[in-house]
């Protein structure tokens, strides 16, 4: 899967992008991310990319042309005879679409993915109204620029990518993705500063470990994202099993 991230500040990138699960998914050949600094792509001597409003106000907002030219360059090099594929050109921006775990299963399914990092007080409109499909955001708040979200969901969108989580990381299990907080989990030593670990985890009945992590998972929902139950997949058991807790609650 490739990515082409569109920014102002490409350095940024370097740190994240050379270590852990990203570094072995470029190294393994599964992933390709290419970096594109959009001030390459003025054609003025101080190769300017920002401009005061139209209409005054304050802050400063991206100009449409090096974005476009930088785009278009990147798109129009890969174009051949062939028809292309239906691509994302994902804008970041604090005003996008929150993004969930199910947006990052459905991104992982297109072979290329371009994402345009916002920076200052905002990007000219023109610039979502006819080269973005997308606009995306990663959280209710505000960050300095685009780049920081763009770091995230490449993170997030590469996790799903077959081959790239080793056997020892497993995506299905992590939080979210069977739309419960995880359970949870310890390992050695068995007693540390006479903590001990839960007796079900040493028992080696696997059903039993089975039916107790799926218990603290709904319980630890529950307790910290009850919102997220509404649309959870659930099982009878699992609902049986919330029912008692809910039970203890009312008891308080
Ligand atoms: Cl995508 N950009 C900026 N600048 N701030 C954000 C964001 C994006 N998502 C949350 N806050």
């Amino acid at each position: 899967m490739r990515f082409d991230i569109f920014t102002l500040f490409p350095s940024m990138f370097d740190g994240v992008f050379c270590e852990s699960i990203l570094k072995r998914g470029q190294e393994a050949g599964l992933i390709d991310i290419a970096l594109h600094d959009i001030r390459s792509h003025t054609t003025d001597k101080h190769h300017v990319c920002d401009d005061t409003p139209y209409g005054g106000g304050g802050g400063m907002v991206l100009k449409p042309e090096p974005i476009f030219r930088a785009v278009e360059s990147v798109l129009d090099a890969a174009a051949g005879d062939e028809e292309q594929p239906e691509r994302p050109i994902i804008l970041l921006t604090p005003q996008g679409r929150l993004f969930t775990q199910e947006m990052a299963v459905e991104l992982a399914q297109h072979e290329r993915l371009v994402l345009i990092c916002g920076r200052y007080e905002g990007v000219d409109e023109r610039v979502r109204q006819h080269l973005v499909s997308h606009e995306i955001s990663i959280g209710d708040y505000v960050l300095t620029g685009g780049e920081l979200a763009a770091m995230v969901i490449v993170d997030a969108v590469v996790r799903q990518i077959p081959g790239v989580l080793g056997a020892r990381w497993a995506a299905e299990e992590d939080s979210h993705a069977t739309g419960l907080l995880e359970g949870p989990h310890y390992t050695r030593p068995g007693v540390f500063r006479e903590w001990e670990v839960p007796e079900v985890l040493l028992s080696g009945d696997h059903a039993r470990i089975q039916r107790w992590r799926r218990q603290e998972a709904l319980r630890r929902t529950w307790q910290r994202r009850p919102d997220l139950l509404r649309t959870a997949p659930l099982s009878d058991e699992d609902r049986a099993f919330l029912a008692t807790l809910a039970g203890e609650r009312d008891c308080e």
